[in-house]
């Protein structure tokens, strides 16, 4: 019985088959179990020389389903193994990597070039009332400005705790009202973020990005904004022949009010910013930036005295400023999500 046993583990195929196989001899039933219950009914003399035989037996077969059952094993895992191996000379599969957008770069290097001079960023909501969106700066109900701003307003119904009428903010002016009503001065700060305006062709999208600065404290004069501006223009166009024109114009947050313009020189067909704008045959002057002295009336809106603070204000469109700096010309691909129009411009792997 041991040898046939034996030969039957011994051709096992697989680890199911050798379970069947101990339950046949080893098992409850089992052939070899059998033979154990029939001890009992031996004389003592038959029992001292068939016991052992029969343990042996047992012992025997045990070992060798043990030693199969490991042997399945260990090539199971031989196989997983050999197919589990690694080839470390192939090249890795390219994983898909994002890439830093355009406007968000922008405002990254704007938010740089105002940190060395101080300036801390502010920010505030895109859902705006209209008390600081418009009449806090200067802009009441009835004021022809409001109607230059395409406002997306809200239900009438939908007002806030203050009775205000709620909109999607036009511009971020109305950080300059937060900034000042929460914090003493002096205050230094600029506020990029979104702004929304019922507008769209190749230079208007309804979204768009601005950058606000606001300076306020003691004895700021028209000097110190024409500087401030200079010195950032000259930072993010990364030339130190940037020049400004400074002309007269109308805010009703500001006052007086200036739009700055900065000189650009046409090399091979391109308009750059910098350089001499009358030296270069067709050089001229391009619209960059609104800004003034912060009007009396919105210092005092917030709570200041205006005879105790003064200060300058400046706000610009971001998506304009990367398009200058880095030569793209229509607005509205800003915002396709086109991956190919980000690579023309470098912007993605
Ligand atoms: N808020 C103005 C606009 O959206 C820009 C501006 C900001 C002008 C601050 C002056 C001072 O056009």
């Amino acid at each position: 019985m041991g040898s046939e046993a034996l030969a039957r583990i011994a051709a096992a195929q697989d680890a199911t088959a050798l379970e069947s196989l101990r339950v046949e001899f080893l098992g409850k039933q089992g052939s070899i179990s059998g033979l154990l219950k029939t001890l009992g009914k031996m004389t003592p003399e038959e029992r001292q020389s068939e016991g052992p035989k029969i343990q042996a037996l047992r012992e025997t077969v045990q070992t060798a389903l043990t030693e199969r059952k490991d042997a399945f094993e260990a090539a199971a895992l031989e196989a997983q193994l050999a197919s589990e191996t690694l080839d470390l000379t192939l090249p890795a599969p390219q994983a898909p990597a994002g890439s830093v957008h355009p406007v968000s770069q922008v405002m990254d290097e704007l938010a740089e070039v105002f940190a060395d001079m101080g300036f801390a960023v502010a920010t505030g909501p895109e859902i705006e009332d209209d008390w600081r969106n418009f009449t806090a700066l200067n802009i009441p109900e009835t004021h022809p400005a409001r109607a230059m701003h395409d406002t997306f307003y809200f239900p009438d119904q939908m007002r806030n705790a203050d009775g205000q009428k709620m909109l999607l903010r036009t511009h971020t002016s109305p950080v300059q009202i937060r900034t000042m009503m929460n914090q003493e001065p002096p205050i230094r700060i600029i506020a990029p973020g979104r702004v929304y305006r019922s507008d769209s062709d190749a230079t208007h999208t309804p979204m768009f990005h601005q950058i606000e600065g606001l300076v306020i404290d003691k004895g700021i004069n028209l000097g110190h904004l024409k500087w401030t501006l200079e010195t950032f223009l000259r930072a993010f166009f990364e030339r130190d022949d940037v020049v400004l024109r400074l002309r007269p114009s109308y805010f009703p947050f500001t006052e007086p009010s200036v739009e700055v313009d900065v000189g650009y020189t046409v090399i091979n067909g391109k308009r750059v910013i910098g350089g001499d704008p009358n030296a270069s045959e067709n050089g001229g002057w391009m619209e960059v930036l609104g800004s003034g002295m912060v009007n009396r009336k919105v210092i005092e809106a917030c709570n200041l005295d205006p005879d105790e603070w003064q200060g300058f204000a400046f706000g610009t469109g971001v998506d304009r400023l990367a398009m200058l700096k880095y030569g793209m010309d229509d607005l509205r691909a800003f915002f396709d999500g086109d991956i190919r129009w980000l690579k023309h411009y470098g912007f993605a792997a």
